[in-house]
């Protein structure tokens, strides 16, 4: 049996909502012989651009019904579903509703702003479909604390075990124990540290070992703490842009509001 998962759930009943409106709005704007050119004001462009802000609303609205955990209104995956089409169809609609007419208006600063958030979720939409999975597989069920934590007591074996060793694996141990999780913001962006004093560390200790067989609880000890650092790595490097994504799209929506209520206020002003 075929798991409904956010594209098919049940059997692409969103789809089919969406590509219905968009092939209806379509067929109306292609038979409407309005008297001068398509625009929001004609009768279709009345009809469309309601459509599209009660769209706009309802889209708005799924911020509001994601926190309500104790609603039984659909589950959240169908909701997610619907938002994912119908947002997507909604660019057809409110540029059918503006009939391809752009300038340096309120109108069309409205539009823009439909066309940027829905752009926005469309950017995101990678993220949120890889990353919660993988956040919660990279740290193998543990969690970040718990493997800082892990890192904690690694080093204070590590201080232990180098009591007796020479001075550059002192050196380069010490080094290593003040590397962090990332150095830069810029870092956490990449998911990637150029210069880890731990890599080095275990890099030196590898071929130290070959020398020195006493050598093997610290490398061993390095090479965790590596490992560790590479999953917190990761982890932060998802929960960054599952958390940038977020922060766009959302005011985005917002800002998209505001235009929304100026643009039908100035119409229905200037009647
Ligand atoms: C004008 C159109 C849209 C508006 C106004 C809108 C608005 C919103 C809002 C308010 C949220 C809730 C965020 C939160 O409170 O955490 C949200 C989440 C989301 N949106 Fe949109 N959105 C639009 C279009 C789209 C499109 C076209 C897509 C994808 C193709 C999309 C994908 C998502 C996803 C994946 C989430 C996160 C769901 C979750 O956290 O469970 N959005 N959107």
């Amino acid at each position: 049996m075929i798991q409904d998962n956010l594209f098919n759930y049940k059997r692409f009943v969103f789809l089919k909502w969406a590509l219905l409106l968009t092939l209806v709005s379509t067929f109306a704007y292609l038979i409407d012989q309005p008297a001068i050119h398509a625009n929001g004001g004609t009768w279709l462009g009345y009809t469309l651009g309601t459509v599209g802000a009660l769209l706009i609303l309802w889209l708005m609205w799924f911020g509001v019904r994601k926190r309500q955990y104790n609603n039984q209104s659909g589950n959240l995956r169908g909701w997610v579903s619907a938002h994912i089409y119908l947002g997507l169809s909604l660019a057809v609609v409110a540029t059918l509703h503006a009939g391809f007419q752009i300038g340096w208006n309120i109108h069309s600063l409205a539009y823009i702003l439909t066309l940027t958030t829905i752009g926005t979720g469309v950017w995101g939409l990678g993220f949120y479909l890889r990353y919660p999975a993988e956040m919660s597989n990279v740290l193998n069920r543990q969690s970040p604390e718990q493997i800082v934590t892990q890192i904690e007591s690694l080093d204070r074996e590590a201080l232990k075990l180098v009591k007796n060793a020479n001075e550059m694996v002192g050196r380069m141990v010490s080094l290593s124990l003040k590397q962090g999780i990332f150095q830069t913001r810029a870092n956490q962006r990449s998911g990637k540290v150029k210069n880890c004093d731990t890599d080095k560390a275990v890099q030196f200790l590898q071929t130290e070992i070959t020398k020195a067989d006493n050598l093997s609880p610290i490398y061993m000890n390095q090479v965790q703490r590596l490992r560790a650092l590479k999953q917190l790595r990761r982890y932060y490097h998802m929960r960054y842009w599952l958390e940038l994504w977020l922060a766009v799209h959302v005011p985005c929506s917002f800002g998209l509001l505001a235009a929304l209520i100026a643009h039908v206020l100035s119409v229905f002003i200037y009647w």
